[in-house]
């Protein structure tokens, strides 16, 4: 949507505040579905969503998993990626300054297998021109914990949130792995921790076997379900989450149709993210961000706070 167009709708504030990071509109693409933005360019004005969340960073570059890394189910996907990436150096030397020329609000995902490699990475991205906040992937295993991921415990989870928290300005937002028990306990622990905000959820850990070659599908024998699948589940964490914590939630998880944004909003998220959607469709973004505003005209809210169910 361009920025003239939404011009139009100045009853409406579309604008959101996650923590002191401020964004034009609630309307974001999740990390590794929009690469480091440029690879949308010529399909998406990118400038006239709330923002994109990059690949997720490490300190070196990764190549990733073995192939095959992607297999669609039933209303999902499944990908096991890997994490590859350019590394911190590329991604500093060349992806942030195409974004910072092109003006789009940018939040750089990080992962990394100790609280060492957390804490290093924000300290290099603090003060990047071009970075307007970090989101904190914790769904990496921890590799001196037996290669546990770092989000399935509470106090891992907060200290690597302290650890980044301390070594940068930007604000910090949490993104939560859904392979948990109690995802409040988490949520909780990184509010805790000094959060400025949460995002969730990332992918739900599954799998798919090949019957006639009688192995896994994938490479890497398990991987991330994405997509429409997931909804429900990623519904019901953030209505869980926007209810245990005060910090500010970002809603992700096979939102695909402006109807699957609202119900993010009325669950209590302040602002969504687009993922597998975006693969299908690179312009889901944007066509969720017109029905969310004409959602709002036609029942006359004028905020998204609005939108969410009271207690
Ligand atoms: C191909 C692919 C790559 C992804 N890479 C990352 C990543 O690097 N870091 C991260 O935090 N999440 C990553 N995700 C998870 C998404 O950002 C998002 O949390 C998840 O897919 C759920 O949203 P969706 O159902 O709208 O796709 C990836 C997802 C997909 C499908």
């Amino acid at each position: 949507m361009s920025e003239t167009s939404l011009k139009s709708h100045q009853k409406i504030k579309l604008q959101v505040e996650i923590g002191t990071l401020a964004l034009k509109n609630p309307v974001l693409l999740a990390s590794g579905t929009c690469g480091y933005g440029m690879e949308l360019k010529d399909l998406i004005d990118l400038r006239g969503l709330g923002g994109i969340v990059v690949k997720g960073i490490s300190l070196e570059p990764r190549q990733g998993n073995p192939p095959p890394r992607i297999h669609e189910t039933p209303c999902g996907l499944l990908n096991a990626i890997g994490l590859e990436n350019v590394g911190i150096r590329a991604f500093k030397e060349q992806k942030i300054k195409w974004l910072k020329k092109e003006k789009i609000t940018t939040i750089v995902n990080i992962l990394g297998n100790t609280i060492e490699e957390y804490e290093k990475m924000a300290r290099e991205l603090d003060r990047v021109e071009g970075i307007d906040a970090l989101e904190v992937n914790i769904s990496c295993p921890n590799v001196k914990e037996g290669g546990v991921a770092f989000g399935t415990s509470p106090e891992s989870a907060a200290c690597v949130t302290k650890a980044v928290k301390k070594a940068c300005t930007l604000p910090i937002i949490v993104k939560l792995s859904p392979n948990v028990t109690d995802i409040c306990e988490i949520a909780i622990a990184v509010e805790r921790a000094g959060a400025d905000a949460i995002s969730l959820i990332n992918t739900l850990l599954g799998m798919a076997i090949d019957i006639q070659k009688r192995r896994p599908v994938l490479g890497n024998t398990f991987g991330g379900l994405s997509g429409p699948a997931i909804k429900p589940i990623a519904l019901r964490m953030v209505w869980q989450v926007a209810r245990a914590t005060s910090i500010p939630v970002i809603g992700i998880g096979g939102i695909t149709t402006w109807q699957d944004a609202i119900e993010f909003f009325m669950a209590g998220a302040k602002a969504i993210q687009v993922g597998t959607a975006t693969l299908v469709d690179p312009g889901a973004g944007e066509k969720i961000l017109h029905g969310i505003v004409d959602f709002m005209e036609r029942n006359n809210y004028q905020s998204i706070d609005e939108l969410k169910i009271g207690e």
